[in-house]
């Protein structure tokens, strides 16, 4: 079940996502940018940021899985790459939530391949402590703590992602 008190609200969201935006329109003054958004979770997300972003952009999307029910599985599966070219262009990964970092670090790697103008990262949340392998963080919406998160994107065994805000997922045995 998903606990009924938003853990954040729709009003926090959209708060936090117009000040990253401001921030990012502000660095990226003059340049185009390539803005990839990393599905299935972050498709909210990315759909509310780039509406805000003020510079020029071309948009697209990789899919990517890692998680098993609660847990990360530490390999990624890519299910569809970019249809764009990176190379020489502005990169601006669009992420939901770091957890280990394994799934960014890897997409990280293989962008980095396709030698970019440059590369950068926003995710939305980011849960510090559970952090395996370093990714640098350019744009972070909230860091938070280690609970399992439904909501704005995110699912549980691809449930809730509709949710219009964050909540804590705890599943009936937790109880
Ligand atoms: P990482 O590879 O462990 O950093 O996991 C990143 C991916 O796992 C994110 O892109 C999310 O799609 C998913 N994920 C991590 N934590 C959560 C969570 O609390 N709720 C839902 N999905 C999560
Ligand atoms: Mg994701």
């Amino acid at each position: 079940m998903v606990t009924g008190k938003p853990f954040l609200t729709v009003e926090q969201i959209e708060k936090r996502v117009q000040e990253l935006a401001a921030e990012i329109s502000n660095d990226y003054e003059g340049k185009d940018i390539l803005a990839v958004g990393i599905l299935k979770g972050a498709f909210m997300f990315f759909s509310d940021i780039v509406k805000l972003i003020q510079v020029p952009m071309d948009i697209d999307f990789l899919t990517v899985s890692s998680y098993v029910k609660k847990e990360s599985t530490g390999t990624m599966n890519m299910h569809a790459d970019l249809r764009e070219n990176v190379r020489d262009r502005h990169v601006l990964l669009i992420e939901d939530i770091v957890d280990t970092g394994l799934t960014l670090n890897h997409i990280r790697t293989l962008l980095l391949e396709r030698k970019p103008a440059s590369l950068k990262i926003c995710s939305f949340l980011d849960k510090k402590s559970c952090r395996e392998i370093e990714v640098p963080l350019d744009y972070v919406g909230y860091a938070i703590p280690n609970h399992y998160i439904v909501g704005y994107g995110l699912d549980y065994e691809n449930k809730f992602r509709n949710l219009p805000y964050i909540s804590i997922f705890k599943s009936e045995d937790q109880e």
